[in-house]
């Protein structure tokens, strides 16, 4: 089967790769000249595991290829996919969907013989119906039919979700576009997982709704979390607790500093201009939104706090930057609402990520960035754990105490237990359960002291 897809961004290419892997042979287009002859050469813009290794044996094997020419692939290939950015517009929070429409224009005048467009870019509610008035319009005889097939994919874990999904959601309106969307999926279909046919706009809406709900889980948890160190109970036994309900179920109900990333922000505040454009509203969405965007700022206060309420000239250290583990993405990071109150307050800051750094430095001009956690700990009142990379996990607290102006450490992603960090002289922070201090540290003045205890 010949698929074009348009768009060489994260789910192009993880999407573009999966697919060419599969035996089909995939033709992955894009504007960015610059971009196309850096893949053509194997060079991956995105850091993304395994992505680079399966792009460049998809090369070789020449079931893959990148071009900026948009017509040849598309007038040859049975499936055309759509999987241009729609970020948030500029003003009203709303989808943007002006790549999306261009290149169903440009679609329209390549289409040759019966194709089948499919949006897997993430796109409000009747977005299909336009795309489909829009290719009728432009080109009136062309023999084509429009599907929704949005991606769930995460970032760090893409090649895997995509390979074994725990669903593949499809919405057709014509038979043409399912008994094609059946056979791009068929290694899918042979490895039984699951698939939903749907109406095109349920498609449309299911990719939204999975992602609010998400979102509102992981906001339920975090606020969870404050009341259990109100309470003094432990969210993690909390999460397991409700977590080993099946009707909850234990994914996402992991504490932490508040949600980011390229999809959850912005796709939560599109389905509520979408639902308000309907005249419906979703009122939980919107909490979650708002509470989200007010807990990232106040986990700066809760680092203030622990160093005595000033940071003024003082250094905190920041171990990770990214919204989460295995990716180079800062987008809506909450490392960014943090650091920038952090630094309000006067705070210095000395970071390390494994692999963020490069997108980081064009966000800041005034952080130190470290070429590893220890460099970054060097002279700190404090160390804060904002992802929770592999690498953290094992930190050597004993290197750290040496290093430190003060012991404390804040882990915002609970990757540590308190007997550990506390049992090297470390004042232990984190989300969801009391804070502990450990022995009296040698090396803080007594004001400092009180303020840890
Ligand atoms: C998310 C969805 O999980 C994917 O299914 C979807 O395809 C994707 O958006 C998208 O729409 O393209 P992603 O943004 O890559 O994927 O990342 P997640 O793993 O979902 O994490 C999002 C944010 O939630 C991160 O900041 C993460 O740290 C946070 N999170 C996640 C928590 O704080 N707690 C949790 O228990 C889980």
């Amino acid at each position: 089967m010949k698929i074009a897809i348009i768009g060489s961004g994260y789910v192009g290419l993880v999407s573009g790769a999966c697919l060419a892997d599969f035996g089909h042979t995939v033709t992955c287009i894009d504007k960015d000249a610059f971009k196309i002859s850096a893949l053509k050469r194997g060079d991956i813009p995105i850091f993304e595991p395994g992505l680079e290794s399966l792009i460049v044996r998809n090369l070789q094997d020449e079931r893959l290829t990148f071009t900026t020419d948009f017509a040849g692939p598309v007038g040859e290939a049975d499936a055309v996919f759509i999987a241009v950015g729609t970020p948030s517009r500029r003003g009203d929070g709303h989808a943007d969907l002006c790549h999306v429409y261009e290149a169903a224009r440009e679609i329209a005048h390549a289409l040759r013989g019966s194709t089948v467009v499919i949006t897997k870019s993430t796109v409000p509610v009747g977005t299909g119906d336009e795309v489909e008035r829009i290719i009728r319009e432009e080109c009136p005889h062309a023999d084509f039919a429009v599907a929704s097939n949005p991606e769930f994919l995460r970032e760090g874990a893409a090649i895997q979700d995509f390979k074994h999904p725990d669903r593949i959601v499809i919405g057709v309106e014509s038979d043409l576009a399912r008994q094609v969307l059946m056979q791009v999926y068929r290694p899918l279909f042979l490895n039984k997982s699951p698939v939903l046919f749907t109406s095109r706009r349920s498609a449309e809406l299911i990719k939204y709704a999975a992602n609010a709900f998400l979102a509102m889980k992981i906001t339920f948890i975090n606020e969870i979390a404050d009341l259990c160190e109100k309470v003094n109970a432990d969210i993690q036994e909390v999460a397991l607790g409700i977590g080993s309900d099946n009707r909850i179920g234990s994914k996402f109900l992991h504490a932490g500093p508040g949600f980011g990333g390229s999809c959850f922000p912005k796709d939560t505040v599109a389905l509520i201009k979408s639902a308000q454009d309907y005249g419906s509203s979703v009122r939980l969405v919107e909490t979650t939104v708002a509470i989200n965007d007010a807990r990232k700022r106040a986990m700066a206060r809760r680092i203030i706090e622990a160093v005595g309420g000033n940071v003024r000239g003082k250094t905190i250290a920041i171990f990770g930057l990214t919204f989460k583990p295995n990716t180079d993405d800062m987008r809506e990071a909450p490392s960014i609402s943090i650091i920038q109150a952090l630094q309000d307050a006067g705070a210095h800051i000395q970071a390390y990520d494994p692999k963020g750094m490069e997108q980081a430095r064009m966000l800041w001009s005034d952080v130190a960035f470290r070429s590893n956690p220890y460099d970054a700990a060097e002279n700190a009142s404090a160390i804060c754990i904002l992802t929770e990379w592999e690498q953290f996990r094992a930190l050597d607290f004993k290197r750290l105490a040496k290093l430190v102006a003060t012991p404390i450490m804040l882990d915002f992603r609970n990757i540590y237990s308190a007997d550990e960090v506390t049992s090297h002289g470390f004042a232990y922070f984190r989300i969801g359960a009391a804070s502990r201090t450990g022995p009296a540290p040698t090396n803080v003045s007594p004001s400092e002291q009180e303020a840890v205890a």
